[in-house]
């Protein structure tokens, strides 16, 4: 007699198989169950073998019954129930498999489906207007070659892939004391300074601005300082400062970077000035942990200090306490952040082109490089994604463009760059496509009014979305660019600009650059250009 099972109910059973994507489980003569791997644990999963092996009893809760179906959707971390409502609370994406109606089919076969159903992919990549020339599977071999290599540490400066696999190696105690160090500086401070240039500073703005949009509502104003040369831009800052509440965050790798050096300085001396002693409690400093100048500053002046970690490099840093310091001071949930990193981790790594959206935009990449593109240009559509674009410009830029290789990666601002930079885009030398970053939900939409009179003649747009007006730039652009233009477009989609979608973010474009850049047999992680222009200035200065 075939038994009933139902939603929620508790069942003992045992493990019959274990496939990449979920563990099958016999519960009686006529009953089969799936744990899919989003149900296995709340902490990274890798590897299904670690948590469960074939043979074992396991107690697990039946998420879907589907009516009377004999194969059951099984959950073994549904049991822990305060971290799964923890997951909850928090917005995450990922969980359940979709509910479906496909009755007795056997799970294998229903399994792709609920794949495609789930729609695990974060980010997007739609090639349907890249005028591809050739077809990106072709490019699986090289793929699986590369993979290996990165995921075996064993390609060029492999000893800089501490972000391949941060999520699990990341100190836990230290992430706390981030988030402590964050709370403070929001109790201490109107502004805080984030002296710092490069990948000490672009991804923490990038995730501010990207997550918080324009005009944060929020107490913190966060002011980027010790990227420049400017005489006029440090002045005008401790200007803009002088009777505000300041906390600092002066962030440097190396420790000995110019311009960072040379601004926290002045800072120093201007919270000295104004704290006395206890300026050294509103310092914070984020550097390597041990090497350079500033630990040594640092420890001798008594301000609390984060480290960065010898294997990640500063374009790979924003995972690290360099950008999470900035970013959870200014209120923005890293617990949610790191969760991104951490699914990307786990959903990224699988060098199947069919299944892994970062190497397909990577390989894209070279393809139409390989059609005669040498400028990759990123588009957002928000004018809150402008320092996305300029971190990832830094990322692919400075890990690419070597050896007299690589794609030029620029920016615009649609649809304001459309009035400026639109016109070469459209008609210009044909050297660039187009990597377009679209977001699903905007972080905020209005609805045009309704004027009586029409004098501006826009009621043709009253009662629609602001939103949606720019939805209908965009396809009109793409239209313009690809049809008319000939400019190829790759499409990158991401749900919304929150904390999480931010993470998962950076993680696939970690994983698209290293494999781009292996593709062209560049060491990705190291930057031996940057140094000529500081030996010139150097001498220049008069430096011993
Ligand atoms: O990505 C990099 O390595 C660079 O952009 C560095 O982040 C930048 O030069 C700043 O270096 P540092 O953190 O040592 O001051």
């Amino acid at each position: 007699m075939k038994r009933k099972y139902r939603n929620g109910q508790i069942v003992e059973g045992v493990i019959t198989g274990i496939q990449p994507y979920g563990a099958f489980v016999s519960i009686d003569e006529n009953t089969t169950g799936l744990i899919h791997i989003s149900e296995i644990s709340d902490e990274f999963v890798r590897d299904i073998n670690y948590f469960v092996t074939q043979g074992e009893r396991v107690i697990a809760k039946v998420i879907d019954s589907s009516d009377g179906s004999q194969q059951l959707r099984l959950s073994l971390k549904a049991l822990n129930y305060s971290s799964r409502r923890n997951r909850e609370d928090k917005g995450y994406r990922r969980a359940n498999l979709p509910s479906s109606d496909l009755g007795f089919t056997t799970l294998a076969e229903i399994m792709p489906q609920w794949l495609k159903e789930e729609e695990k992919e974060m980010v997007k990549v739609d090639l349907s207007h890249a005028l591809l020339e050739g077809n990106v599977l072709d490019y699986q071999e090289e793929v699986n070659r590369i993979h290996e290599m990165i995921h075996q540490k064993s390609g060029k400066g492999n000893d800089y892939l501490g972000w391949l696999d941060w999520t699990e190696n990341y100190d836990k105690d230290e992430f706390e004391r981030v988030k402590q160090a964050a709370k403070r500086i929001q109790e201490q401070a109107d502004v805080l300074l984030v002296c710092g240039i490069g990948g000490s500073y672009l991804g923490a703005r990038a995730a501010i601005e990207m997550i918080q949009g324009p005009f944060a509502k929020n107490n913190l104003e966060v002011i980027y300082v010790g990227n420049t040369f400017s005489s006029t831009a440090i002045t005008r800052v401790l200007e803009y400062i002088k009777d505000k509440e300041v906390a600092v965050n002066v962030i440097s790798k190396s420790g000995t970077t110019t311009e960072t050096a040379l601004a926290f300085r002045l800072i120093r001396h201007f919270m000295e000035e104004k704290y006395g002693e206890q300026a050294s409690e509103r310092i914070y400093a984020t550097t390597d942990k041990e090497r350079g100048l500033l630990k040594p500053l640092a420890d001798q002046k008594g301000y609390e200090t984060f480290v960065i970690p010898d294997d990640i490099g500063g374009r790979f840093s924003v995972i690290t306490p360099v950008g999470l310091l900035p970013i959870a001071a200014a209120g923005i949930d890293i617990d949610a952040l790191m969760q991104g990193v951490k699914d990307a981790t786990f959903e990224l790594n699988n060098p199947n082109l069919e299944e892994n959206s970062a190497y397909v935009y990577a390989v894209v990449r070279r393809m139409l490089e390989k059609q005669g593109k040498s400028v990759e240009m990123f588009v957002s559509y928000e004018s809150h994604l402008v320092f996305l674009a300029e971190w990832w410009k830094q990322l692919f830029g400075e890990s690419e463009g070597k050896e007299g290789k690589g794609l030029l990666p620029a920016s615009v601002n649609f649809s304001t760059d459309l009035h400026s930079m639109g016109q070469f885009v459209q008609d210009g030398t044909k050297v660039l496509f187009e990597t377009v970053i679209r977001v699903d939900e905007p972080i905020e939409d209005g609805i045009v009014p309704s004027e009586e009179g029409d004098i501006d003649q826009l009621n043709y747009l009253a009662g629609k979305s602001l939103n949606w007006i720019n939805e209908k730039a965009f396809e009109g652009t793409l239209e313009a660019h690809e049809v008319t233009g000939n400019v190829p477009n790759v499409l990158i989609t991401i749900e919304k600009t929150d904390a999480y979608n931010f993470g998962y973010l950076v993680y696939f474009f970690f994983k698209a650059l290293a494999m781009s850049v292996y593709m062209l047999d560049v060491n990705p992680f190291d930057q031996p250009g940057v140094e000529v222009y500081k030996k010139n200035m150097f001498r220049l200065l008069g430096k011993k």
